[in-house]
């Protein structure tokens, strides 16, 4: 039977200063912290044993997922020390991985069509890895691969130089074969002990490594762009629903779900859009692609293309907010009284952007 394996450790550094607080695989699009979806996959794909590695933020994962009932699968939670690279997570993973074959899935990663199909591709061909990939603008960012006559014969994380625009998309699939060449491989120039340089070794071993091209969308949901781009997405697929009460002057066009307990009030909302429960909206207009987390207020203020998390309140502002991530009950909002000018309290590497 296979078995899954997400990656959730790490540091999460490029969306600071949320990551201090809060786990990256936790920060929700449309709502929905970004690691359940994929749980979410791996469950759909038939597997029940689910490994989860977690680091720092451990505690927090634990309290988010449980031990995965809810989605019908079994969660073992193994620790990983320090984040010592991808290959490093599979290493320590073998006692719970034992002999089984196996999906791993970084778990700030989304797919849209799932993983069902790979996963079924890999099982019948069982080669001693499986990756996806698909062509991307920054390669420089991601692990590469090069191909020749379909198959895979060199793979450079983060390559300097032009290799090729296929990128390594966050999921692969491996046979047991991947524990010997965990071991044989060194930690990078970033010391860390990098799956790219593994599955090279799986290479140079002469073991088949299959690629597949993705041919739907994938988002790594590492930086905000990305954060904001995977939630454009997700909305725009969802199924519009409302279980919130609406005043006869509000108006909610498009794609809209609405959660139980929300409120309008002479609102606006055009969707794609989600209002999280207890959600309060007040005189304001809701814009596209908006995730409004549980317990937001928005009074007398315009936001769109924007993520807002779990108890912030946006009140009072005179232009509208766009393309922005606003954390757990930060407060955005405008004082009536003299200088005007503008006054802050951000944490450490906060990021605002004033435009008109
Ligand atoms: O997103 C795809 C890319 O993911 C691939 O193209 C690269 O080849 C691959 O190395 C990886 O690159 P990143 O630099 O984006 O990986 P990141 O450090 O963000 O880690 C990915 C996930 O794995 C993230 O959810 C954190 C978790 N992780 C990471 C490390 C290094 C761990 O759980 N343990 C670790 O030691």
């Amino acid at each position: 039977m296979m078995k899954g394996l997400i990656l959730s450790g790490g540091k999460g550094t490029r969306l600071r200063p949320l990551t201090y607080t809060s786990a990256k695989q936790l920060v929700p699009v449309a709502n929905k912290p970004v690691l359940f979806y994929g749980i979410e996959a791996i469950a759909a794909a038939g597997i029940q044993e689910i490994g989860i590695v977690v680091g720092d933020t451990q505690a927090e994962i634990r309290a988010a997922v449980g031990d995965g009932s809810r989605w019908g699968v079994r969660i073992t939670y193994i620790e990983q020390d320090a984040p010592r690279g991808l290959a490093h997570a599979v290493k320590i993973s073998e006692p719970f991985l034992g002999t089984s074959p196996f999906v791993m899935y970084l778990g700030d990663n989304l797919l849209n069509k799932g993983i069902t199909h790979f996963v079924q591709e890999f099982d019948r061909e069982r080669p001693a890895a499986q990756i996806l990939l698909t062509k991307v603008p920054d390669p420089q960012m991601f692990g590469v691969a090069q191909l020749k006559d379909g198959r895979v014969v060199r793979l450079v994380e983060k390559p300097k130089e032009y290799i090729g625009d296929l990128a390594l998309v966050g999921v692969y699939m491996f046979g047991p074969e991947v524990f010997e060449s965990v071991r044989r491989i060194r930690p990078s120039d970033r010391n860390e002990l990098e799956i790219t340089d593994a599955i090279q070794d799986l290479i140079d071993r002469g073991l088949t490594v299959r690629p597949h091209i993705v041919d739907g969308w994938w988002k790594d949901t590492g930086k905000l762009e990305d954060m904001l781009e995977a939630n454009r997405l997700v909305l725009d697929t969802i199924e519009p629903r409302n279980e919130g009460t609406l005043d006869a002057a509000s108006r909610v066009e498009g794609k809209v779900v609405i959660e139980p307990g929300a409120v309008l009030e002479g609102s606006v909302v055009r969707g794609p859009a989600v209002i999280g429960k207890d959600a309060r909206i007040i005189r304001s207009y809701i814009g596209p692609f908006t995730a409004i987390g549980p317990g937001v207020e928005i009074r007398d203020s315009e936001v769109e293309h924007s993520i807002i998390l779990e108890g912030a309140s946006i009140r009072d502002l005179a232009n509208r907010v766009t393309d922005s991530l606003v954390g757990r009950n930060v407060r955005i909002y405008r004082e009536p009284i003299k200088p005007s000018a503008y006054r802050f309290m951000l944490g450490d590497n906060s990021e605002v952007g004033i435009r008109w």
